[in-house]
């Protein structure tokens, strides 16, 4: 085996899954990413869409990003078709999982942050940060926030903090 595969192989996965509908929230996944791959480089970030992401991805991360819109009161359907296919399959063998929140909101935002505090519960999956609601009027503040938010999961897991 080379070095670089055994490298990968032993590499704390961090997975930014986010529901990316319109230039701003994919301006915000990118914006995480980047955090990310800045504040650890001994990481490996995947970012990747809830329709791409399979139980199996979320089996294999050391920590999870969600990122969502707030669609209807609630989160995207992208986000709840995830875990109605990742539920289970993670229920006895995840809990524990280092998890943080940031969700987009043209107005509001309570509805998704409570239905996702549901099922995280659920899950037993521990949100290590405060969620991050990016509502109102679109700002380019909303970026910062989710660097800033990104790149501290990303620094808390590389230094075994969570
Ligand atoms: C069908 C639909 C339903 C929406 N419902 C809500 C809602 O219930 N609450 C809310 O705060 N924003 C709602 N929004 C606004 C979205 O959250 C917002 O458009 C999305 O986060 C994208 O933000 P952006 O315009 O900055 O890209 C809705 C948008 C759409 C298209």
């Amino acid at each position: 085996m080379s070095r670089n595969i055994l490298r990968v192989d032993v590499l704390k996965t961090l997975l930014i899954i986010a529901h990316q509908p319109s230039p701003n929230t994919c301006a915000m996944a990118r914006a995480c990413r980047e955090a990310a791959e800045e504040n650890a480089d001994d990481l490996q970030v995947l970012c990747q869409t809830p329709f791409e992401t399979q139980a199996e991805d979320a089996l294999n991360a050391d920590a999870i990003l969600l990122l969502t819109t707030e669609n209807l009161g609630y989160m995207s359907g992208a986000m709840k078709d995830f875990f109605d296919r990742a539920y289970y399959p993670c229920l006895e063998v995840k809990q524990g999982l280092p998890v943080a929140v940031i969700i987009r909101a043209g107005h509001d935002g309570t509805g998704t942050r409570r239905a996702l505090d549901s099922i995280l519960t659920g899950l037993k999956w521990r949100q290590v940060q405060e969620p991050l609601v990016c509502r109102g009027d679109w700002s380019e503040a909303f970026l910062e926030d989710c660097r800033a938010l990104c790149g501290a999961l990303a620094a808390g897991l590389s230094a075994g903090i969570f």
